[in-house]
């Protein structure tokens, strides 16, 4: 049993969200970025200096794919307009204040798996 899939100590407790297999190890190329569908969300998730993070694909400008953009030192620049995102923790580099969600993602043998993250908070 892994640290992540303990169960709750309290009965009240609600679980941890289950972590989802997204790809195996070498399907993301270094310094890239790919979006997988988790949950209800799309999750870009990157591997960078051999270590994978996993962002909203979801650019909150226009709307672009964060994984088609390009990675550098821990940023990724949306391939639309440029806004800069740390793939660490998904501020907005121009004003980390903001920013979108970051899951937690980890490697299992040879499967990439991402947290499942809560739904989008936008409704409809
Ligand atoms: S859509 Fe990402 S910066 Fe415009």
């Amino acid at each position: 049993m892994k640290d992540d899939d303990r169960l709750p100590l309290f009965p009240d407790e609600p679980a941890p969200p289950p972590y989802v297999t997204v790809a195996k190890v070498g399907d993301i190329a270094e310094g890239q970025g790919r979006a997988f569908p988790v949950g209800r969300r799309m999750v870009a998730v990157f591997l960078n200096d051999g270590k994978y993070f996993a962002i909203d694909d979801f650019c909150p400008h226009q709307g672009a794919s964060l994984a088609e953009g390009y990675v550098d030192d821990c940023t990724v620049a949306c391939p639309w307009h440029h806004w800069r995102f740390s793939i660490e923790d998904g501020s907005w580099l121009d004003n980390p204040k903001i920013g979108v969600d970051k899951f937690n993602v980890r490697v299992v043998g040879q499967e990439i798996q991402v947290q499942e993250p809560p739904d989008p908070k936008i409704k409809l």
